[in-house]
């Protein structure tokens, strides 16, 4: 049984690693964040919750947005469409924000990399960003179970005045036919949803639904589909790590998805969701403590699906 001493002891071990990472420096208003911050939040499928350390904390969703945004797009236009017409379905083994693929293949290789999550989002529902965004909201709102989850105007403005790398996927992927629609409507969109403010137990909350096949645990409400949870979980174990995906498999061996504002949300399907952060990144963009918090709960209770 997992403790209370268990998931302290965890989280004092990814703080050993803290300073060997640093915050994401691309992104202005991530830069000045202290990376010292760690805490995880464990959500059982009896609603169970326990927590230790910077739980509460606010941090930018940032990459984690992904799954609620693909959640969104399937449930807009149908898994078969959008995995056959607009993204794939595989590793890239590139860093996230990579475009070396898109010359040589047009679809993006997956949902998680910044060109895949930009095509999704263009594939939501909405007339405008706004309008888009605010199904957003409504819906991570939901997932998460805190209706004050709101967007980090200072992280979404710092987004939108730097993201030239983002701005060139985008460009491209609408000159290739893949992108929809206009793509500074999209753009803002994709800007706002990486900036909305969750805590550790958020993420938790969200990873407990996908973890109970699409359903709250504590409502018994369905959220997401159970097919499309499958099809989530599947992705985040393959992709949700990026180009460290096939390590984290290795070490620690449960689906996961990072995001660079130091957020890690892993789904232990029909047992728990696990939300972790610190700011502190490896060299991949993932949350350095985070990945040893999980490795240290995935060793100490045999948690590694393999
Ligand atoms: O578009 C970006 O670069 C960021 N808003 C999100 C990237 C991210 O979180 C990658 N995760 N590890």
């Amino acid at each position: 049984m997992l403790t209370q001493e268990c998931l302290q002891d965890a989280v004092k071990y990814g703080e050993c690693f803290i300073k060997f990472g640093k915050t994401a420096e691309y992104i202005p208003e991530l830069a000045r964040v202290n990376k010292y911050h760690l805490g995880a939040c464990i959500v059982g499928l009896d609603g169970t919750v326990m927590e230790y350390g910077d739980t509460r904390t606010p941090f930018t969703i940032q990459s984690i947005s992904k799954l609620a945004s693909l959640i969104l797009a399937i449930s807009d236009r149908g898994a078969d469409y959008l995995f056959h017409d607009k993204v794939g379905v595989e590793p890239t083994g590139d860093p996230f924000n990579s475009i070396i693929k898109l010359e040589t293949k047009t679809k993006p290789f997956n949902p998680f990399i910044n060109a895949g999550a930009i095509t999704v989002a263009s594939c939501i529902d909405g007339k405008d960003s706004d309008e888009k965004f605010e199904r957003f909201l409504q819906f991570i709102r939901k997932v998460c179970g805190n209706e004050e989850i709101a967007l980090n105007e200072a992280v979404y403005l710092s987004e939108k005045s730097t993201g030239d790398r983002n701005r060139a996927l985008a460009y491209y992927l609408k000159a290739s036919g893949i992108l929809e629609g206009n793509v500074e409507e999209c753009l803002d969109f994709y800007f706002k949803m990486c900036s909305v403010n969750v805590t550790a137990v958020d993420i938790a909350q969200m990873s407990a639904v996908l973890a109970n096949h699409g359903a709250c645990p504590s409502t018994g409400e369905v959220l997401i589909e159970p097919e499309s949870a499958k099809a989530i979980r599947a992705l985040m174990l393959t992709c949700g790590m990026y180009d460290g995906s096939g390590e984290f498999a290795m070490t620690v061996g449960f689906p996961a998805k990072s995001g660079v504002g130091g957020g890690i949300a892993a789904a232990l399907v029909d047992r728990m969701g696990i939300g972790v952060f610190g700011p502190a990144l490896d060299e991949k963009g993932n949350s350095i403590g985070g990945i040893k918090i999980l490795e240290y709960l995935s060793k100490k209770m045999d948690f590694n699906l393999f």
